[in-house]
């Protein structure tokens, strides 16, 4: 049997966007948006199946932001595939891809910045001088040329969506944001478009990040504090050769350490680690909500 696959609409400016939205706006449809750099992969999906459930009108945004590589950093080796992304994008019923160039997002260098306050300063924001800044700037655009009423992101990068969720807040921004699981693979690596930079044997030793974050959680279920969990994680890190540890933190939502583990958890208490397996560095993390762990 043929199936027969729903054509998407794609718009690189975002002027023609806005014109094709405003009058399905009017109508009252509520309006999805899953910001991503492409290369989509099952995680990316899991948003996009999400916001399909959740949202009359799904548009994916694809863009590559130069703005938050730093030098030396992965900008121009970053996996590009338009075709098999708008494919992607079909075979999953979304109704707009939105993918502008550089000269849309950019047509001059920026005079005004977002500028992230706690949430960027420890973790990767520490080791990527700028990159929240850069992220917070371009989400705003993002969200800015799309209007949505929701808009997807993934807990696998946690001080990311900590970032963006402080933004929206303090800026007033009318948008849910929706944070989704992190997708894994069968032996718990999550799934990421650096993933494929990993050779065989540096792909088997990447599923240890997952593990070591297993053993911090057990630690801390078991009444170990903080400091004592990371230190049984890192072992765990250590025994593996091909392994070096950018960092491995306790954090409360506002991504600042702690130190304990009270009674009052508050909003959160994640574990967020980041190793690099020879030049590609790979960050995960696990969640413990006042209901429980979420580490899917
Ligand atoms: P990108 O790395 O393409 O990720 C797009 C979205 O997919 C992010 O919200 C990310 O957290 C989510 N995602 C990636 N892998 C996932 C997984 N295994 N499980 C669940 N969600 C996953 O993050 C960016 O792009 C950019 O920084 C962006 C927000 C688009 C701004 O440029």
């Amino acid at each position: 049997m043929a199936i027969r696959l729903m054509a998407v609409k794609t718009f690189d400016r975002r002027e023609d966007l806005r014109r094709f939205l405003k009058p399905r706006r009017t109508e009252g449809k509520v309006l999805g948006l899953v910001p991503t750099m492409g290369a989509l992969h099952s995680g990316h999906g899991t948003l996009i199946e999400r916001a399909r459930r959740e949202c009359d009108l799904v548009v994916v945004s694809i863009f590559v932001n130069p703005a938050q590589f730093g030098p030396g950093e992965d900008l121009d080796k970053y996996p590009r595939s338009p075709a098999a992304d708008l494919l992607f994008c079909q075979v999953r019923n979304v109704d707009i891809v939105f993918s502008p160039t550089v000269d849309v997002m950019y047509p001059e260098a920026l005079h005004t910045w977002v500028e992230p306050g706690v949430e960027a300063e420890g973790l990767c924001g520490s080791w990527r001088p700028g990159h929240f800044r850069a992220v917070a700037t371009v989400v705003l655009k993002l969200l800015h040329a799309v209007n949505p009423d929701r808009a997807y992101f993934g807990r696998k990068d946690l001080q990311q969506l900590a970032v963006i969720s402080r933004m929206v807040e303090d800026l007033d921004v009318p948008v849910r944001i929706v944070p989704c699981p992190t997708h894994r693979e069968s032996d718990g690596l999550a799934v990421s478009s650096r993933n494929a930079y990993l050779n065989a044997e540096q792909r088997q030793a990447a599923c240890v990040l997952y593990r070591a974050l297993g053993v911090a959680k057990e630690r801390i279920v078991g009444g170990r504090s903080p400091k004592e969990a990371i230190g049984a994680a890192r072992r765990v890190l250590e025994l593996e050769p091909l392994v070096r540890i950018d960092y491995i933190e306790v954090v409360g939502s506002d991504m600042r350490p702690i130190e304990e583990i009270g009674e009052e958890i508050g909003e959160a208490v994640h574990v967020a680690a980041a190793i690099w397996i020879g030049d590609t560095r790979l960050i995960d993390n696990i969640t413990l909500f006042e209901q429980g762990w979420l580490d899917e």
